[in-house]
């Protein structure tokens, strides 16, 4: 049993959380088995027979379509001796063959095969040793949430105001879809909250990414896109928000002073595409442009994505001090594909050279928070000022370098944590998939 009294105060969070391994394994139950966990795209499972494998909190799961079109999340655990049935992260396949003594499983599930099945005794249930499933799925813009938790939310409410921010996201397309493109994974010695805890941090570009800040300035004068962090950020009108369930909203697009195209740093091969769209698309050709930048928003799907620029990001923990995270390039549905191509190279763009940047500075706080004597992290700054305001749908807003959608999230973090949720999984068969909005 662990004890979460005192762990979390309004101004600050006690370093235990970062560090100790059995608040870790309390997470993985209650936040990453409670909360509807992000699992993929529907991008990514496009056909019959696709497949994706995932991970919810620590349990490795297999998105599916079956051959009917129907998505399932199998836990990838093997109903004889638990091993995983499935080692490639995507593919196509009817059937998922275990390794180790070849017991065989339909996309759905069901164990289609037992080798030498004489033996077993008498009344042995095939049917009941199918893989295990996530008893709830939901999709939201072709987005697919599961949770082990019979009595969470609907995924609609789970979203709440995040749901239009998504809309916005997506709409950006043309053709209303964005197809998840390219996977990178980077890898820091560091706890899952330290990234979750940056995704809304407002305070930090202008410290932490200051070379490339500098170098933004040197090569392209000042009004680039990052330029709005060089000095105080609240003075730009950017924007932070808390919009309720742990989820983060950062808005930058205040702090532009052109459009985003003409603030995009240049990327290779850019005055090509650009004079393609401007030659084939001479009537339209800035909105196309305008497609191809990043969407100077950060909004962040407590407790693992992060969507920023283009980019999808999960949060997949994997101990209490190492975290791995797994990027995609949302492509524009509909667009030219000179403007996905540019999202490709734009995509190199910041995250290549920005990320490090945060990757060290989570493994700089873990090495810090190993100073067991010195107990708080702090999480004050914006708390009470007077510049907050609560917006009629409840979302909470303040400055963007204040912390109050940090604050937001862990409060969303210890609820679930002290009401330790229920969680199931179903057996075979059909799990019902809810359609939020
Ligand atoms: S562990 Fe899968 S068949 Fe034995
Ligand atoms: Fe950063």
């Amino acid at each position: 049993m662990i004890d979460l009294e005192g762990l979390v105060e309004p101004h600050r969070v006690h370093r235990s959380i970062y560090v100790d391994p059995d608040v870790f394994a309390a997470e993985m139950d209650r936040v990453f088995g409670g909360a509807w966990v992000y699992l993929a795209h529907e991008s990514q499972v496009p056909e019959p027979n696709d497949f994706v494998t995932a991970r919810l909190g620590l349990r490795a799961v297999i998105v599916t379509r079956d051959s009917d079109g129907e998505l399932h999340a199998l836990f990838n655990r093997c109903s004889h001796r638990a091993s995983t049935v499935c080692q490639q992260e995507c593919g196509a396949a009817r059937n998922f063959q275990c390794s180790y003594h070849g017991w065989t499983y339909s996309n759905r599930g069901d164990l289609v095969n037992v080798p030498f099945a004489e033996g077993y005794p008498d009344g042995f249930d095939q049917a009941g040793h199918g893989l295990r499933q996530v008893p709830r799925l939901g999709t939201y813009r072709g987005l697919v949430f599961a949770t082990l938790n019979p009595d969470a939310p609907s995924l609609a409410d789970w979203l709440g105001p995040a749901a239009a921010l998504i809309d916005e996201f997506v709409d950006r397309s043309p053709g209303g879809r964005i197809e998840l493109r390219n996977r990178q994974r980077m890898i820091y010695k560091g706890n899952w909250k330290l990234a979750w805890d940056n995704a809304a941090d407002g305070l930090h570009p202008t410290f932490a990414h200051r070379s490339f800040l500098v170098l933004n300035e040197r090569k392209h004068g000042g009004a680039r896109s990052l330029s709005q962090f060089k000095a105080n950020p609240d003075d730009t009108g950017m924007y932070g928000d808390d919009l309720g369930h742990g989820h983060m909203f950062v808005d930058q697009r205040p702090g532009l002073t052109r459009s985003f195209w003409e603030t995009q740093r240049p990327v290779p091969g850019r005055e090509w595409y650009a004079e393609r769209v401007r030659s084939e698309y001479p009537d339209s050709s800035a909105e196309v442009l305008e497609m191809a930048p990043g969407s100077m928003v950060n909004l962040s799907i407590f407790p693992n994505l992060l969507i920023k620029g283009n980019h999808f990001e999960v949060v997949d923990p994997i101990s209490v001090n190492e975290t791995r995270l797994h990027t995609w390039v949302a492509a524009a549905a509909g667009a030219p594909e000179e403007v996905n191509v540019m999202r490709m190279r734009i995509a190199e763009d910041f995250p290549s050279l920005g990320n490090p940047d945060d990757l060290e500075l989570f493994e700089r706080c873990q090495q810090g928070l190993g100073i067991a004597e010195i107990e708080w992290v702090d999480m004050s700054k914006g708390l009470g000022h007077p510049n907050q305001q609560v917006l009629d749908n409840g979302v909470c807003r303040g400055p963007v370098t204040h912390e109050g959608p940090m604050r937001g999230y862990i409060r969303a973090w210890l609820e679930l944590m002290e009401s330790d949720p229920p969680r199931t999984v179903a057996g075979p068969g059909p799990v019902p998939c809810e359609t939020a909005g």
